[in-house]
């Protein structure tokens, strides 16, 4: 018996070619790995040159699909324009463009937070998700489907005392990225995905309160567990996929469900 519906044939990414900035490790590799093994062309620009070429020839090997690895600052504009050129002359295009680097330091005490660490993190959590779109938009424009998708932050939608510098450039990611998409109407969609605690060592680097995560386990919590990478990138494979073709200008949770908020009773 055939079945010629396939529900799934909108979710394949077969001919995309996509760009994951910070894909060496944790969200970013497990997004790289998504969307390869739905089919996709992968190029990863990442800080860690070595690193992101040993996570995208695992990728390759384990879906099959190109994957490559180049070594990119993406708060500099050569940087960027490199790895624009290179995955371009790689796959012949370019669909799809991942913002995913971001983070920035805990400040246990928020009213001692200096200039420079708030430009910092509006550099890189912001102007770089800028300038990567700019930089791509010439070849989105002439693909099948293109899209930008965004690593967002649950900490930009609540009040983030302690990490206000990131909270603070990661709404302003939101905002952005919704102008944008307005700007690029019916041309490229862009959409980002508000990200909650999903436990890597961006995380553990920020300094967070591990009692967070417990709470996170709470039988109150909607989901009652932490998140995995692959938690976001399934979301991230619907918001590049034609799957998604209706939806663009949206910032979408994908944090569990639950209210951290509530929970640690602030
Ligand atoms: N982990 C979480 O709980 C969480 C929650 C909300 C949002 N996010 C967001 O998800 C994204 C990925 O988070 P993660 O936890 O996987 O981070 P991570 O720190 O584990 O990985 C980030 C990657 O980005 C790379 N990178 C850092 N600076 C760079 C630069 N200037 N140019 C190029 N590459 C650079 C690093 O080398 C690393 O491979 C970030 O934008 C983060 O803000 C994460």
């Amino acid at each position: 018996m055939t079945h010629p519906f396939d529900a799934f044939a909108d979710f394949h990414m077969g001919g995309h070619s996509v760009i994951v900035t910070g894909g060496a490790q944790n969200i970013g590799a497990g997004i790289a790995r998504t969307l390869a093994g739905a089919g996709a062309q992968v190029m990863i620009a990442d800080l860690q040159g070595d690193k992101s070429q040993e996570t995208a020839a695992a990728i390759e090997a384990e879906t099959g699909s190109r994957c490559l690895g180049m070594g990119c600052d993406v708060t500099r504009s050569e940087d960027i324009d490199a790895v624009v050129t290179a995955a371009v002359a790689e796959f012949g295009g370019l669909s799809t463009l991942i913002n995913n680097v971001g983070w920035g330091p805990r400040h246990p005490d928020p009213t001692a937070i200096s200039d420079d660490e708030l430009i910092e993190a509006y550099r890189l959590n912001t102007i770089s998700a800028y300038r990567m779109t700019m930089a791509c938009l010439p070849h989105l424009l002439e693909a099948e489907n293109p899209s930008v998708v965004n690593s967002g932050s649950f900490s930009s939608a609540v009040p983030a005392y302690d990490i206000l510098a990131y909270g603070t450039a990661k709404a302003a990611l939101n905002q952005m990225m919704v102008s944008i998409a307005h700007m690029l109407a019916q041309k490229v969609r862009v959409n980002s995905v508000l990200i909650g605690t999903v436990l890597t060592e961006g995380y553990a680097a920020a300094g967070l309160d591990p009692a967070i995560q417990e709470k996170l386990k709470h039988p109150d919590n909607l989901i009652g567990r932490t998140g995995q990478p692959r938690d976001i990138a399934n979301a991230m494979l619907w918001l590049t996929s034609p799957a998604s073709a209706w939806v663009s200008g949206q910032t979408i949770k994908v944090h569990g469900g639950g209210s951290v908020v509530r929970l640690l009773g602030k």
